[in-house]
Parts: C-alpha cells; sequence; structure tokens
C-alpha cells in the first residue's frame, strides 16, 4: 500500500478568464477508493481530464508506478489501464451494448468484426458484474442506469488499474446504488485504484477510504473518511456551516389543476392521479419503473394510446413538446444533455430562449437590458459558478450546466412544472436555493410534480408521493405517512425488493 500507483504533482490548469486547477498535487493507492468531493465547478472534472489525458494541464507532471507519463494522452492512459466513466455519458446511442463495450478494439476474424466472440467476451464482462443485459441489446434502449452499467462494464473490459467514476451515482436508485458499490469493492480487492466524484454525502461515508476536498481549483485537504464528517466536509467545500433542512411547506389542498386519467403508452398503463394547485407531488420508484415515461406522455414527448388529461377542467391533447408548453406543463427533463441545455449557446441565451416572448420587443428585437438582468439574477440565486453570463453552456461544469437549465426552465410561463431528477449532479449547497425556490413557485400558485430517486428529497420536498411500479402507480401516500420503508415497498411490488424491475 505505500507506493502510490499514480501521482500528480503541481498541476495547474488555465482556461480564459478561469482558473480551473491551481498546483494540485494527490496521490492515489491500489485497492483503495478515494473520494474528491467540492462544489460545482471547483476543479473535479478537470482534474480528472488531466489524468486520463482527455486535456492538457497549463503546468504540472503525472506519475503512474513512479515513472512520469509524458505528453500524456487518452490513448497512452488507457494503455496503462486508467479507465474512466465520465460525467457526460460516452456511449453511442445506436450501437449495441457489446458494440459499445468493444468500441475500437472490436474483435477480429478475417478482417471482419468476429461478432460472436464479441457478444461472448461481453457477456462474460457482464456476468462479472452479475447483471442480466442482452449484450444485442441497442444502448437508446436501455434506462439511464443501466447504460451506466454499460459504462462500468466497458472500463473493466479493458482490464482498468486506476478506473475513475465521476458521478456514477448520479443516475441510479437505491437498489442500483448498492450493486454499484459490491462491484467498486469487488473491483478494489483486486487491487484496483478507484477516484470516485459524489455529490452524495452518504456514499464518500458507505464506500471511501479517503476523501479530498476541493474549492474554487484548490486542493484544500486529504483526510481518512473515517476521521471526518458530513459536517466538516461541507464546511472546508463551501466555507461555511450546513444548513440541512428542507424549506418549510404549509401546504394546504386547493383546487384541482391537472388530472390525469387511465393514461396508457408503451411503457405505462391506466395512470390516473390529480395535482392541486401550489402542489409538489413526488413520484418515486425504481430506475425503469415508468416514472419519467409518464412525465413524457403528459409532455407530449410520447405516444398516448389512451387515457386523458385535463387542464382545469378542459381536455387537453399535447401532441408535442412545444404545445404542452403552450398549455402551461413544462418538463425539466432527466436526460439533460440530450433534451435540455442549447450546448453552444450563452447562458444567457439559454435561459431567455424559453421565454422570448416575455423578452422581446414587438418587432422582435430582444430586450437586451432585461434579458441581460434576468440572466444575472439566476445566476445568482442558483450560484452559477462563471465568469459571465455570456460563456457558452458547453464550457461550464456539469453541475452548472444542469443549473442553467433549471434556470431556464424556472423561467417559462408554466403554471404546471414536472422535474426529473432536479438536483441530479448538483452540489448540496446549491440544492437548498433549487428547494427554496420550487417552495416559492408553489407559493406563486404554480404547481410541481418532482421525480426523484433521492429518498430525502421526496420526503423533504412532497406534499403527497405517488409510488410508480411497473408502469403502474402501485400507491399513493400523504407526507405524514410517507417513509423510506413504506415507499422502497410498494416500489419493488411488496416483494422486497429485487434489483431488476
Ligand atoms: N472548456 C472550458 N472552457 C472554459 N472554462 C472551463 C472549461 N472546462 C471547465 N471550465 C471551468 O473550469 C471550472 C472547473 O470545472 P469542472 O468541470 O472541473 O468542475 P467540477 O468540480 O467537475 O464541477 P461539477 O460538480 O459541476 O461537475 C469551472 O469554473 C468551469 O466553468
Ligand atoms: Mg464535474
Amino acid at each position: 500500500m505505500n507506493q502510490p500507483i499514480l501521482e500528480l504533482k503541481n498541476i495547474k490548469k488555465v482556461y480564459p478568464g478561469v482558473v480551473a486547477l491551481k498546483n494540485v498535487s494527490m496521490k492515489f493507492y491500489p485497492g483503495e477508493v478515494h473520494a474528491i468531493v467540492g462544489e460545482n465547478g471547483a476543479g473535479k472534472s478537470t482534474f480528472i481530464k488531466t489524468i486520463t489525458g482527455a486535456i492538457q494541464p497549463t503546468e504540472g507532471k503525472i506519475f503512474f508506478e513512479g515513472k512520469e507519463i509524458v505528453n500524456n494522452n487518452p490513448i497512452k492512459s488507457l494503455s496503462l489501464g486508467i479507465t474512466a466513466i465520465y460525467q457526460e455519458f460516452n456511449l453511442i446511442p445506436y450501437l449495441s451494448v457489446a458494440e459499445n463495450i468493444y468500441y475500437g478494439r472490436f474483435p477480429q476474424k478475417f478482417g471482419f468484426v468476429d461478432y460472436k466472440t464479441m457478444y461472448k467476451n461481453a457477456k462474460k464482462v457482464l456476468d462479472w458484474l452479475g447483471i442480466d443485459i442482452n449484450p444485442k441489446t441497442i444502448v437508446k434502449d436501455l434506462s439511464v442506469g443501466y447504460q451506466q452499467i454499460v459504462e462500468i462494464a466497458k472500463s473493466i473490459s479493458m482490464n482498468s488499474r486506476v478506473l475513475i467514476m465521476d458521478e456514477p451515482s448520479a443516475p441510479l436508485t437505491n437498489n442500483e446504488l448498492k450493486y454499484l458499490f459490491n462491484v467498486v469493492k469487488k473491483l478494489t480487492q483486486q487491487g484496483v485504484a478507484i477516484i470516485y466524484i459524489s455529490h452524495r454525502m452518504e456514499e464518500i461515508f458507505d464506500l471511501c477510504h479517503k476523501v479530498t476536498v476541493f474549492r474554487d481549483g484548490e486542493y484544500i485537504k486529504t483526510m481518512n473518511v473515517a476521521d471526518t464528517n458530513k459536517n466538516d466536509l461541507f464546511a472546508l467545500m463551501v466555507n461555511r456551516k450546513l444548513n440541512d433542512n428542507f424549506p418549510n411547506r404549509n401546504y394546504t389542498p386547493q383546487e384541482v389543476v391537472l388530472e390525469v386519467e387511465g393514461l396508457t403508452t408503451s411503457k405505462v398503463s391506466d395512470i390516473s392521479f390529480k395535482l392541486h394547485k401550489g402542489e409538489i407531488l413526488g413520484f418515486a420508484g425504481l430506475v425503469g419503473a415508468g416514472r419519467t415515461e409518464i412525465a413524457l406522455a403528459i409532455y407530449g414527448a410520447d405516444k398516448v394510446r389512451s387515457g386523458s388529461i385535463t387542464l382545469k377542467g378542459k381536455r387537453i391533447i399535447n401532441k408535442s413538446p412545444a404545445q404542452a408548453i403552450k398549455n402551461g406543463i413544462a418538463l425539466i427533463p432527466e436526460d439533460r444533455k440530450k433534451f435540455g441545455a442549447l450546448m453552444n449557446m450563452t447562458i444567457k441565451e439559454n435561459i431567455s430562449y424559453s421565454m422570448l416572448k416575455k423578452i422581446a420587443w414587438k418587432f422582435g428585437i430582444i430586450k437586451a437590458n432585461f434579458e441581460k438582468k434576468t440572466a444575472n439574477e439566476y445566476k445568482d440565486v442558483l450560484s452559477i459558478k462563471t465568469p459571465s453570463i455570456n460563456q457558452k453552456v458547453i464550457n461550464l461544469s456539469g453541475g452548472n450546466q444542469q443549473k442553467v437549465i433549471l434556470a431556464r426552465c424556472m423561467f417559462t410561463d408554466c403554471e404546471i412544472l414536472i422535474f426529473d431528477e432536479p438536483t441530479r449532479g448538483i452540489d448540496i449547497g446549491a440544492k437548498q436555493e433549487i428547494y427554496a425556490l420550487m417552495n416559492s413557485l408553489t407559493q406563486q400558485g404554480k404547481s410541481i410534480i418532482i421525480i426523484s430517486s433521492e429518498m430525502p428529497e421526496l420526503l423533504g420536498m412532497a406534499d403527497r408521493i405517488l409510488v410508480v411500479y411497473n408502469g403502474k402507480i402501485a400507491g399513493e401516500l400523504l407526507k405524514k405517512d410517507a417513509d423510506q420503508q413504506t415507499i422502497l415497498k410498494l416500489a419493488s411490488g411488496c416483494d422486497g425488493g429485487t434489483y431488476e424491475n
């Protein structure tokens, strides 16, 4: 354990207007899970991209087993067994699971891709992971959670010695998380060094041996996990004390604004529920249970086979998201990369995009001052870390990209907001800002549906919780009757819970 497998010395990375990393030195050891924590934009992803050679540091050196890696690049680091699962998934949606695992290194036979061997090998890796996915499945047909597993399978198949995971747990639900933990433990037993980035504190304490705090691109401190606690970590991350509370909600039921009856699509069936004015309605369930699919159907992004949607007493049919928004229903999607941000546009443009009517003059000229003011307001409220609102979204850290999309959706005139995993990848400080914002939106008379895999978030925010299992609503709980155990029971079809559903 004394010899680090990987060492970084004095790493610095400068982008125009931003010093993303300032003189960071760290060591990583075989068989250890080493967490890196810090606020959105603290420099975590930049640090790991430096290790994999995806970006070049402005200054600094990297050593693998004591030997310097000169002119690091992704191919070189891979050949040493440094693999990474990035925050943004890197799978190719239209290829199969096996093709993704072996992409760029397909087994060959007589100059052709040897599919038989490829499927067989992929199956072996998936079996080792203890997961029942057909290697021929097209990746886009898998849930986000399963896609994550394919990413892991890909890393493992490359004989990883250092495995970097940038928020691997973000799309996973509780059961999947347990599964991920087992895989990580299995890998450490084989002497793999794991670098683990997460915004979920519990995971750090359940899984990791060491934890390092980054703040504003600076290395702050490395500690043994056993010697620290959540409050201390938070204080190091943000330089202030943790306020763990959810906003105080005293919701009294008001009139029904949305009524869904017998909604059926290819993925969900016979969904009926009511949403009231000013209410926060939570959707609980396992990955693949159908929560997102219900939202997509209401939002006009998925074909409705039968059933009805009634908005303030009027039957509506949303044939497209554009129509849903016109009807006053907005969705903040789970897969924000795919639906959400206009990556090559600026923060300002992204925020104003959804409300062009509000900010455009009669003749289509943007009210520049109003646009700027609003964008700056949201930047402050959600503490979007950037030198300027004229920065392109693609240049922001993962969490800050999320905040831009949230800001965009919150800025619409829509009365019904559907949030699918709103705080995934968002640091704990900003999470609380988002909860407060949701609360104030409902006080303004808006109604919210929140889909979340984070139990404390649902229990803390929702006035009522619907539990979805297998494409159907398995139960309804009022805030006062809801607890983790009851939800999990319903979410797993009352049979004690299995990983697959
Ligand atoms: N290509 C780029 N151009 C300009 N600035 C960048 C670029 N990539 C990252 N940055 C900036 O560097 C800083 C660190 O970003 P990084 O992605 O490393 O943060 P992070 O700690 O991973 O945050 P998160 O928790 O949100 O993922 C941020 O201020 C970000 O805006
Ligand atoms: Mg990041």
